[in-house]
């Protein structure tokens, strides 16, 4: 039995849809995780920068004993995943293969719609992974920049009057192309998925991909018997801000308090 924890970023809250999932699938896991919560948004920065910060992000993780870790980010997966790597000995996970597996055994109709960070629509990383898979398959990709500050100003209630405002800007046209299956391609989008879901209605399936990845990473550490399957796991959670904000809303989000489970750590030393 391997006790080493399994490493968890993103940006900010979007890498709790990962946690949630992890809490469901390998409730028995040590989990850390890290929210870079000062420097939230990372998908309308430029890729240089997003490079860097998931060095960074990957070297913070790097000082505990961690057997794997989870990009519970659309856009470091997209735009910085490959580049960094090879640069660690752990295993490391990102969400846009499993995610694009998951959607084209969901479409019947093979039209696919993709709503992401700017950085990760601008990369066709998503289209990429799902014509890979199957070259018919159509898609329509949307960038949407206004959903994560939102979602890390709280704005995260079922029909938030800002949220509806901005589903339906960004959405209409992924509804008109006629997309029966649609990515959401930040992980922070799930945390608004109610809201999401019910603009698009019940016929159309949403994918979430840190619910894949979290998927794909138990099969990876059972094949590589890294997994811990006895006893409770213990979470912990690193943000670069204030741990206010993100105990309140990552409470929420998680159901559960994890006031006092949250601290603060100076991401540039890393
Ligand atoms: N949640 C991340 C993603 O999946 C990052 C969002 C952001 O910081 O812009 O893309």
């Amino acid at each position: 039995m391997n006790k080493s924890a399994i490493g968890v970023f993103d940006s900010g809250l979007g890498g709790l849809t990962a946690v949630k999932e992890l809490i469901k699938l390998m409730p028995e896991e040590n989990v850390i995780y890290f929210g870079d919560t000062s420097r939230v948004p990372y998908g309308t920065r430029d890729v240089d920068t997003i490079i860097h910060y998931a060095r960074q992000d990957l070297n913070f993780l790097s000082s505990f004993d961690i057997k794997s870790a989870l990009v519970a980010c659309g856009t470091i997966s997209a735009v910085a995943l490959d580049k960094v790597r090879g640069d660690y000995s752990f295993e490391i996970i990102g969400v846009i293969e499993s995610a694009a597996k998951a959607a084209l055994l969901s479409t019947k109709n093979k039209k696919i719609g993709i709503i992401g960070t700017p950085a990760t629509i601008k990369s066709g990383a998503y289209e990429a992974a799902l014509k890979r898979l199957d070259r018919e398959v159509q898609t329509l990709s949307v960038a949407c920049p206004l959903f994560v500050p939102l979602v890390e100003n709280g704005h995260i209630e079922k029909n938030d009057p800002l949220i509806m405002d901005a589903v339906r800007l960004y959405l209409k046209d992924i509804m008109v192309f006629g997309a029966d299956t649609v990515i959401l391609g930040c992980t922070h989008y799930p945390i608004i998925a109610h809201t999401i879901g019910e603009y698009v209605g019940k016929d159309v399936v949403l994918i979430n991909p840190a619910k894949q990845a979290v998927k794909a990473l138990k099969i990876t550490l059972t094949n590589r018997e890294l997994r811990k399957t006895e006893g409770k796991g213990k979470y912990t959670y690193y943000v670069s801000d204030s741990t206010t904000g993100f105990e309140t809303n990552g409470g929420l989000f998680l159901n559960r308090s994890i006031n006092g489970e949250v601290y603060k750590v100076d991401i540039e030393k890393y």
